[in-house]
């Protein structure tokens, strides 16, 4: 079986090839952080037609690459959500037509399902069943992993997710979209005993999260300092520990609650250094294996929606009409039975 993915939910375009027996052929990603730059944040109409104009030279590109021609592929996956709706679109416009053109099944991937698989294309995959920490520029989940497509979300954010805070902290700070890395790069020279601001709802039962509370302490900060390079490299750093702590504390709690022997760890904040290192002690600490993507892998990316197509259409899954659901629980999906 081979899989064409195509991942259009945000602002990257990603297109790949896996190969049932050869594994990952090649994968392309064409982003979009200049596109925003200005903006501070992604603009949903610049996303769709940026999308519209990268997508099919993308394809065109990953099979002049691969040597692989159009023909032999089997199978097509695109994110169907959730995400912007008209970028979510153009994936499942152009994956239909494709579909059409060349008789070939077509699977619609949950993009968080997509990011929860990504650790499957490392040369030492986990097994099930694991504790899944899924964390990206709209999510933070902690999810019971049972089996492919058998999830039970235990923990979400009650407001912004962790990825949201470092976009939104840096655009207050004045620094490059998207935050995450720019705040991570600028925390490296901030001193970490200067700033001490909260890691919200710890101390509640269950395991949800909450930004807000953060992101205004910062603010309030930010705003009785002078806007210099050593007091933006401070508060950087403060945040950074922050959304770092809560996380790992509340994915501490999780596994000792589940009783859980293997960690999952994936969506763009995933390639945070200073988290990895944190949660890798944890890790030792509780006994628990810990398993993240290859850093290309962290954020969005085309591989990982062909492989999650690849395990539901070898499952004889597929999808008959054309359809994105910009809303949709990851709990709600249909499991997979091989
Ligand atoms: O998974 P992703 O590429 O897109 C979504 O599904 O949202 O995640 C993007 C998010 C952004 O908020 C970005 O700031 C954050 O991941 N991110 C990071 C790092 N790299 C990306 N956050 C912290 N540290 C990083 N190194
Ligand atoms: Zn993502």
């Amino acid at each position: 079986m081979l899989v064409l993915g195509i991942e259009t939910s945000c602002d990257e375009t990603g297109v790949a090839l896996y190969d049932s027996s050869c594994g990952l052929l090649g994968h392309l990603l064409h982003s979009q952080y200049e596109l925003h730059a200005d903006y501070g944040g992604i603009v949903p109409e610049l996303a769709s037609r940026n999308h519209i104009s990268k997508l099919l030279p993308l394809i065109q590109q990953i099979f002049n690459q691969t040597g692989v021609l159009p023909k032999e592929v089997t199978g097509i996956a695109y994110t169907c959500g959730p995400g912007l709706t008209g970028a979510l679109l153009v994936g499942a416009t152009v994956g239909y037509g494709m579909s059409l053109g060349w008789n070939i099944p077509i699977i619609g991937i949950h993009h968080m399902e997509a990011h929860l698989l990504a650790t499957m294309l490392e040369p030492d995959p986990p097994s099930f069943p694991f504790l899944a920490l899924l964390i990206s520029g709209g999510h933070s989940l902690l999810v019971k992993v049972q089996n492919i497509g058998n999830y039970c979300t235990i923990g979400e954010s009650l407001d912004d997710a962790a990825g949201e805070v470092f976009d939104k902290i840096a655009r207050l700070l004045e620094l490059p979209y998207p935050g995450g890395p720019s705040i991570a790069k600028l925390a490296q020279d901030g001193n970490p005993n200067r700033f001490k601001f909260p890691r919200p709802i710890i101390n509640k039962p269950g395991f949800h999260f909450s930004f807000s509370g953060l992101k205004t302490a910062v603010s309030n900060t930010w705003h009785t300092l002078e806007p210099n390079p050593i007091n933006r490299a401070d508060v950087a750093r403060a945040l950074e520990e922050a959304v770092v702590d809560t996380l790992v504390i509340r994915t501490c709690q999780a596994i000792k609650a589940t009783e859980l022997k293997t960690l999952v760890v994936a969506g763009g904040v995933s390639a945070n250094r200073r988290l990895r290192e944190k949660l890798n002690v944890l890790a030792e600490y509780l006994n628990v294996q810990v398993f993240y993507p290859r850093i290309e892998f962290c954020t969005d990316n085309g591989a990982m929606v062909a492989y999650t197509g690849y395990r539901r259409l070898r499952a004889g899954q597929y999808q008959k009409n054309i359809n994105v659901l910009p809303r949709w629980a990851l709990d709600k999906l249909e499991p997979v039975l091989d």
